[in-house]
């Protein structure tokens, strides 16, 4: 009996992830791998950076996860002129008349477990200094006093990658990475609709789906994840990897394998498959042109759904593509245009097929998903096509 409970808490805990990315994502258009990365260092217990141009919803993505788990929360928008004393507390001055030097960190990032600095590259040299160790080794030192802090995840969000070598260091500690690619045409509406629920209140302030508690007994599980399915094609990719110009410093080489644990208990696995191994697409590029790449790289490289996703996406271009030309035909009938029509109307019947094929292919939701929308496109396309013929 005591097991059966066990093995439902289990799976209760286990259901965490996917529902936090659900929430997560809810109030968002075309924001579901944002979502996901967010997710990913939350179990991993890394640390993660969004990084797009202004207006992509970085900031409101980190705001809502930090909504979504019930823990202590601390944000900050950083500038160059922030100082240390903003993010890590004032100093004691009762204390200091003592010759104590004593920092009161209440509230501040010293006390809390998911911290949110917005345009982290912004900051000043203190600042980037004491964030070194307490990224890295959980410690803030100010000089003074070394205090062992509770952080657990850090997020920033920034326009564009440091290139100051300075900051690569700081850089380099943020595991996960993900560059938020402006929305495209198709998903304008969409967004219209969306942004406005937000604007009048819609959305409001969701309810935590886990406890901090609970992030704990998820980490522990990812400890447990039984690797050995993957670990040699993961030091394939690292060669693939550098044979083609990227390079991973051994220290987020050495945290791959945490990333990918993570992301087989994201999909309610205990073990890992090939496919978890596209978190690699967050932890190998380092700038804007690495994502595309490494990207590229992964869909040649795994059996993922990924590869059906970057070809529905080139179909989807196509078909619309083809819904302009056609629009711009003359509205004469002539021999020459029926004749186009019924070979155009012929090829998109191959791609739906095609499209179709894709999805019992790869038997995965999100193929599923994106195709459906594609084949409605193709519809449309066809329909009209057959209207002018008819
Ligand atoms: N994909 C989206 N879905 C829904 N709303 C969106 C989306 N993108 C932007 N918005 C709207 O735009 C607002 C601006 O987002 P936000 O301030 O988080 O952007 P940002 O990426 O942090 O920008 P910056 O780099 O300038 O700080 C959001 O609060 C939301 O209302
Ligand atoms: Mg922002």
């Amino acid at each position: 009996m005591k097991s059966l409970v066990s093995n439902r808490g289990m799976q209760k805990i286990l259901e965490m992830p996917s529902l936090f990315v659900k929430e997560l994502e809810r109030p968002f258009v075309g924001r579901y791998e944002e979502a996901k990365l967010i997710a990913l260092a939350l179990l991993t217990r890394e640390h993660a950076i969004l990084i797009g141009e202004p207006g992509t919803a970085k900031s409101a993505m980190i705001r809502r996860a930090a909504q979504l788990v019930g823990a202590r929360f601390f944000s900050y928008l950083m500038t160059k002129f922030t100082e240390p004393s903003e993010l890590f507390g004032p100093l004691d001055i009762n204390a200091l008349k003592e010759g104590r030097y004593v920092r009161i960190t209440k509230g501040k990032l010293p006390e809390a477990d998911i911290v949110f600095l917005d345009e982290i590259f912004k900051a000043s040299s203190a600042i980037l200094n004491a964030l070194l160790s307490i990224l890295n080794e959980r410690v803030f030192f100010d000089g003074y006093t070394e205090i062992v802090v509770p952080l657990w995840s850090l997020f920033s969000a920034t326009n564009e990658v440091p290139e100051d070598p300075e900051l690569e260091a700081l850089y380099d500690r943020i595991l996960l990475r993900q560059y938020v690619r402006p929305l495209s045409d198709n998903m304008w509406k969409d967004l219209l609709e969306a942004a406005w629920a937000i604007e009048i209140g819609k959305v409001g302030v969701p309810q935590p789906v886990m406890t901090l508690e609970e992030l704990k007994r998820l980490y522990d599980l990812v400890l447990q994840v039984d690797l050995s399915p993957i670990k040699s094609k993961l030091l394939k990719l690292f060669a693939v990897l550098e044979s083609k110009g990227i390079h991973l410093t051994d220290r987020r080489k050495a945290k791959c394998l945490k990333a990918v644990a993570a992301h087989a208990i994201l999909n309610g696995r205990l073990k890992a498959v090939e496919e978890d191994l596209i978190v690699i697409k967050n932890i190998a590029p380092h700038d804007i042109e690495e994502f595309e790449k490494v990207s590229i790289i992964l869909s040649e490289e795994l059996k993922t759904p990924y590869k059906y996703l970057r070809e529905l996406e080139e179909i989807k271009a196509s078909v619309r593509e083809i819904e302009n030309y056609i629009a711009s035909f003359p509205r004469i009938d002539s021999r020459f245009i029926v004749y186009r029509l019924t070979e155009i109307y012929r090829d998109l019947e191959t791609t739906r097929e095609r499209v179709l094929a894709m999805v019992s292919e790869s038997s995965n939701e999100q193929v599923e998903r994106e195709a459906t929308d594609v084949i409605a496109l193709i519809d449309r396309v066809m329909g009209r096509i057959r209207e002018r013929l008819s």
